[in-house]
């Protein structure tokens, strides 16, 4: 979600030096899809916004990213149309069919289901999901839904300030309920919120992401917001939110439907510059501020004690009752997590007056790396991630929800950076399995390739292309759906047919 960034935009300050992040080759080469344990799940993902399309039809209002998008912030591009995957769903499903992929990842609009964000459910919208899910359904495929993906509808904004308000909580739960109540029949996995950390930095203290809110000198053009405080009530209101919907489905769903409900944390791994101690802490500060703010309260039912110290009256308070709500909240975490970055240490006295979530970190980290045009690839990150999470918070079943490649969307279809991407951070992953950690599941970002929320269609991520300049939306698949498939089928990681001669796969535009 946080891709593509502009080095002028990165909403924590560049630190001067340049990033010598290696390019490690990490664990097992060479694996297969029976090397993972029984029950584990491939599959790949995609949200509502980067690919429905049909904004405006059927019933469905402006969500605040749909606002975002039309103000020119993602890329100049907006998701009225998009993939059109509303209207090409039953296409889009064979060709999940196609790779073999045994789950599925996307989310629900929730203005397509309840217009007014509260209130009546949209007949055509239910009809819409029903639809989608039988469909993968009927070829076998898991569908893995999130509720939440950044696309808030408007007229919460609009009316009490959206994620920023108590009102959520309510709201939300009501949301979620229609869900369960409509679709839980089928569906066992619900990821209730998406990227909740970024989700509040982006959009309240930098405002570099719906809804754009943010107060100088933090962020660009903050003409509303108050970025040392808003981004804390957020995270707040989205912990009360999720707590409250997973304790509706556990009393009222749990024992018919026995389904899983789990949160979802943008995740990338924080390592020292150096080895000069300030650095070294200034990464165990940055890994508690991104992973803990979530992780803590889920665990132990509060902030972690470093976040209350730093951020004072700033950060919400839970109350006994919440807190005994929010702890244990969750069936599993989901994971969103694309590379590793190396962080410095930060002194503290600046900014004492006004300090925002990053300052409160003390600590500095280049965002060049977020914003290239393909990730570093650093398996080991994510290893030390899933490590991290067994021995800090108990290892809960993990499912890592977002994981790929960027490139450039230029046409080609030749893609073997993200196959490379692919096989190491898979790779990684089983080592971790190996040595006790509880993932349970893998998704590629993305299925297609959509609109992404900075950038819009530049970048790239897709297993398939989409061709924008064709009336018809075509898809391509690129080589790493091959790789992909291949893999799912149990033919070595190392499929030398797509790794020595990829050239010979079909090529559409290159
Ligand atoms: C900030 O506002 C100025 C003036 O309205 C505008 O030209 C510029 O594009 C805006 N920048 C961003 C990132 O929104
Ligand atoms: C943000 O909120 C805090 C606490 O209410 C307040 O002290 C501060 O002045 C506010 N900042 C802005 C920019 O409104
Ligand atoms: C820190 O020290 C370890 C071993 O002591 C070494 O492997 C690593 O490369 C060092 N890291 C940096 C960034 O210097
Ligand atoms: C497309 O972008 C990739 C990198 O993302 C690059 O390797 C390739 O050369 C580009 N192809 C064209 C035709 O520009
Ligand atoms: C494997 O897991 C054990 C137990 O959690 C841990 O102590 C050890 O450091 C891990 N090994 C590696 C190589 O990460």
């Amino acid at each position: 979600m946080l891709q593509n960034l502009k080095p002028n935009f990165c909403f924590l300050p560049l630190i001067i030096s340049v990033q010598c992040l290696l390019v490690i080759v990490f664990g097992i080469d060479h694996y297969n899809r029976g090397d993972f344990p029984p029950g584990f799940v491939f599959g790949a993902g995609t949200s509502a916004y980067q690919v429905e399309g049909a904004a405006f039809e059927d019933g469905r209002t402006p969500s605040i990213w749909d606002t975002f998008a039309h103000a020119g912030f993602s890329g100049g591009a907006n998701g009225d149309i998009a993939c059109d995957l509303y209207h090409k769903y039953k296409n889009d499903v064979q060709l999940m069919v196609d790779i073999g992929l045994e789950a599925y990842r996307f989310s629900i609009s929730w203005s397509r289901l309840i217009p007014g964000g509260t209130g009546p459910v949209n007949p055509k919208g239910l009809q819409f999901y029903n639809n989608y899910i039988d469909e993968l359904i009927s070829h076998g495929i898991q569908p893995h839904v999130t509720l939440f993906h950044s696309d808030l509808p408007q007229a919460l904004e609009d009316e009490y300030g959206g994620w920023l308000s108590r009102k959520i909580v309510k709201d939300f739960t009501a949301y979620a309920e229609v869900c369960f109540k409509e679709f839980g029949d089928r569906v066992m996995y619900w990821t209730t919120i998406n990227e909740a950390n970024v989700y509040a930095i982006g959009g309240y203290d930098n405002g570099f992401t719906p809804p754009g809110r943010c107060s100088p000198p933090f962020g660009v053009n903050c003409s509303r917001g108050n970025s040392s405080t808003e981004p804390y009530m957020a995270v707040h209101n989205m912990l009360l939110a999720h707590s409250s919907a997973m304790k509706l489905y556990r009393r009222n769903y749990k024992s018919t439907q026995h389904g899983f409900v789990g949160f979802n944390i943008y995740s990338m791994w924080c390592v020292p510059y150096t080895n000069a101690s300030a650095d070294v802490i200034a990464a165990q500060r940055a890994n508690e501020f991104f992973i803990g703010w979530i992780m803590n309260p889920f665990i132990f039912g509060d902030y972690p004690s470093i976040m209350k110290k730093a951020a004072g009256k700033r950060i919400p308070t839970f109350t006994k009752y919440e807190a005994k709500l929010v702890k244990g909240s969750v069936d599993f975490i989901g994971l969103n997590h694309y590379t590793t970055v190396s962080v410095k240490g930060r002194p503290s006295s600046i900014e004492k007056h006004s300090k925002d979530f990053n300052a409160d970190m003390e600590a500095d980290f280049s965002l060049a790396v977020l914003a290239a045009d393909q990730y570093p690839v650093i398996p080991s990150g994510l290893y030390e991630l899933l490590e991290y999470l067994k021995e800090a918070y108990g290892n809960l079943p993990i499912y890592i929800q977002e994981n790929g490649q960027k490139s450039l969307r230029n046409g080609t279809l030749n893609d073997m950076p993200r196959i490379e991407y692919l096989h190491a951070y898979i790779g990684s992953i089983l080592d971790a399995v190996r040595n006790g950690s509880n993932t349970r599941g893998y998704f590629v970002w993305s299925f297609l390739d959509g609109l992404e929320l900075l950038g819009g269609y530049v970048p790239s991520y897709g297993l398939y292309y989409v061709d924008l300049d064709d009336k018809e939306l075509r898809r391509y698949p690129k080589h790493s759906a091959y790789w992909y498939a291949n893999f799912l089928k149990g033919k070595s990681s190392r499929n030398d047919a797509i790794f020595q001669a990829a050239d010979k796969l079909p090529i559409y535009k290159s």
